[in-house]
């Protein structure tokens, strides 16, 4: 695909994606603490999930989302997914920067991470995670960077993302498996807990009735506001809007009515219209198939 001029707008909204739904709590907390920018959300339902995908998938798929989002006039571009973010990141920020775009990249590991240390007492944090995510080992080297002496418990969580997606009530069954992906942590006495799956807060209550109250959660919404922020001041890229509130606006890959019916949950906000798009390959299906 040809390069997307990337003409720094501060009007233009920020771009957010996922694999469906999950990074809709990432929204969330972006338009609470945002209040005056508009957003650009693309849910990659179609594919999801995301935890299941080869690293080259991710990066792809992140690479034909950079570009649909870009060529929408995205000013800087959030990656809501731990799976996407743990395999495509880096790959993401250079091929946005080799393109001539220009825009920022921001993913939610690093952020999530340094909350985490910042927040532990003991030493001991545990993360739950796709097994994308935790193969990555994207985890390891962003916490053991800020704190090498961080004891981290992984724990790959296969079906803890689906439980969300699907929409449908929680089962006991459901409570047995998020009980069997807490116990490792429950051993290691963790302090505090990431939440490595931005469809995870969904299910927080219930982590955190399984951890314990003493165990402190840390989920990348919360964690990724500040850098947003911080990105949109150094590139003088915050909205001139002063009063009132932003606009925002959805896209899916999938069955938009089932993602709006979902979503709306996830966003505890009006969604409004959701609409459905397909993604043009462009670079990004050169990368699938190397
Ligand atoms: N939201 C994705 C993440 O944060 C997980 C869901 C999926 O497997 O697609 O990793």
């Amino acid at each position: 695909m040809a390069p997307v001029p990337f003409a720094p707008d501060n009007t233009a909204p920020i771009g957010v994606f996922d694999s469906g739904v999950g990074g809709l709590t990432v929204l969330h907390e972006l338009l609470v603490a945002l209040p005056q920018e508009d957003f650009l959300y693309l849910g990659d339902s179609a594919r999801f999930p995301y935890g299941d995908r080869t690293p080259d998938e991710l990066r792809a798929f992140s690479r034909q989302i950079a570009d649909a989002l870009l060529a929408r006039g995205a000013k800087l571009i959030v990656v809501a997914c731990n799976s996407a973010t743990s395999s495509a990141l880096d790959d993401l920020v250079a091929y946005v920067a080799e393109h001539g775009h220009g825009a920022d990249v921001i993913g939610v590991v690093g952020p999530e991470s340094n909350l985490a240390v910042a927040q532990t007492r003991s030493g001991r944090i545990g993360v739950l995670a796709t097994p994308a995510t935790i193969a990555s080992g994207a985890y390891e080297r962003a916490v053991l960077t800020v704190d090498p002496l961080v004891r981290l418990t992984s724990v790959a969580c296969p079906q803890l993302a689906r439980i969300s997606q699907d929409g449908a009530p929680i089962t006991e069954a459901d409570v047995e498996l998020a009980r069997a992906y807490c116990t490792p942590l429950r051993e290691a006495q963790v302090d505090t807990a990431i939440l490595g799956c931005t469809h995870y807060p969904f299910v927080r209550s219930l982590l955190q009735r399984l951890l314990g109250p003493q165990v402190t959660l840390i989920t990348s919404g919360t964690a990724i506001a500040r850098r947003v922020q911080h990105a949109l001041e150094a590139r003088d890229l915050t909205t001139p809007r002063r009063t009132g509130e932003g606009r925002y606006s959805f896209l899916c890959t999938g069955d938009a009515a089932a993602f709006a019916a979902v979503g709306s949950r996830f966003l505890q906000l009006p969604m409004g219209a959701v609409d459905q798009i397909e993604l043009a390959a462009g670079d990004a299906s050169t990368l699938a198939a190397g």
